[in-house]
């Protein structure tokens, strides 16, 4: 059920409080929250998504005090990068208390921390007064949900709730930034780009591939974000892009080229204006094309830095390719 007024945030409060599932906006994505301190209710995330049980969750919070109910320790640099960026598309990961279950951070000894920029968000999580883990609420390996409809069609049955939020501000995921060693690094590309976060931290780094391959960011290893359509992702003016088959579709900040044969590929063309509208609509124009039935969906690429690593890295994960850097395919 999809649930508006104000007494329904008191309603979805008292749910998550003993142990259900409620899925709520956020100013990235909707998250599937659940009340972190109960195992069971954690696991009965993983279930409704089919996500697999390594991938650690982020736990929300709906003040900044409440931390210390989660984090044991909370370096300087954290709280440096809460203080400039919470509530807000930020995840910061530290060392774990140990009434954290297991089944919340992947039997690591850190867990991920954040508080969202949402006023029903943020409501929720003041009104439970309980810290609520919540992953993307998708299910596992589809786009995240931008709409409570998108939410709906992936986990309608199996949740007991959807708070109405609107559309996201930001569309794509917090970044998150482990702050357990003494330089802090960047594990995922995300709603807060990494020149704001040098503001702040200027010696901030990105973890390598190496050390994503080595299981220091879980969620790396997992296949995500990919609509049922080929994902292709195209540079301007990339000759290739006359090859699609009729009925593809195409995003970006330039208009397709024309292939030139009389007869438009394109059955859906949306051209955006800039990268933080790009960032704001791709997960929900990737649902649209499978609503339509289409089978290619080409996404022109962006310019490096800023928002654009973020919807790059969601452009090469839903291509299927970690690698190429510019026209993927089979
Ligand atoms: O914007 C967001 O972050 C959304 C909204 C709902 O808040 N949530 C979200 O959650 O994207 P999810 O589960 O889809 O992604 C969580 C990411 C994964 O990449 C996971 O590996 C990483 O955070 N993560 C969680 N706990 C971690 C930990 N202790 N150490 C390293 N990475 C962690
Ligand atoms: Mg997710």
């Amino acid at each position: 059920m999809v649930v508006t007024s104000t007494k329904d945030i008191e309603w979805a409060a008292r749910i998550l409080r003993r142990g259900g599932l409620i899925a709520f906006p956020t100013e990235t994505v909707y998250g599937l929250g659940a009340h972190a301190l109960l195992p069971e209710a954690v696991r009965a995330i993983f279930k409704a998504k089919g996500r697999p049980s390594d991938n650690p969750l982020i736990v929300h919070i709906g003040r900044r005090e409440d931390v210390s109910r989660i984090a044991r320790d909370v370096p300087e640099s954290a709280l440096r990068l809460m203080n400039a960026f919470w509530p807000g598309p930020l995840s910061i990961v530290l060392p774990r208390r140990w009434d954290v279950p297991d089944v919340v951070t992947g039997g690591r000894d850190t867990v991920a921390i954040r508080m969202p920029d949402h006023p029903v968000a943020l409501r929720l999580l003041q009104v439970a007064d309980v810290p609520v883990a919540a992953p993307s609420a998708n299910r596992s390996g589809a786009p995240s949900p931008t709409t409570s409809q998108a939410v709906l069609e992936d986990l309608g049955d199996r949740i007991d709730g959807v708070l109405e939020g609107g559309v996201p501000r930001v569309g794509l995921e917090s970044t998150v930034v482990d702050c357990t060693g003494i330089q802090p690094v960047v594990l995922r590309h995300g709603g807060i780009p990494l020149e704001e976060l040098r503001l702040v931290e200027p010696d901030i780094r990105v973890a390598t591939t190496a050390e994503l391959g080595a299981g220091r960011s879980p969620g790396a290893r997992h296949v995500h974000y990919r609509p049922r359509a080929r994902v292709w992702i195209v540079t301007p003016g990339d000759a290739a892009q006359g090859g699609m088959p009729p009925g593809s579709a195409w995003i970006g900040q330039s208009e397709p080229a024309d292939r030139g044969y009389g007869l438009t590929p394109w059955a859906k063309i949306e051209v955006v204006p800039d990268v933080e509208t790009y960032a704001r609509r791709i997960f929900a124009f990737f649902r649209e094309c499978d609503r339509e039935g289409i089978a290619h969906i080409h996404c022109e690429n962006v310019q490096p830095g800023g928002l654009g690593e973020a919807l790059m890295d969601r452009l090469r994960r839903a291509a299927g390719d970690d690698s190429i850097p510019g026209y993927t395919g089979p």
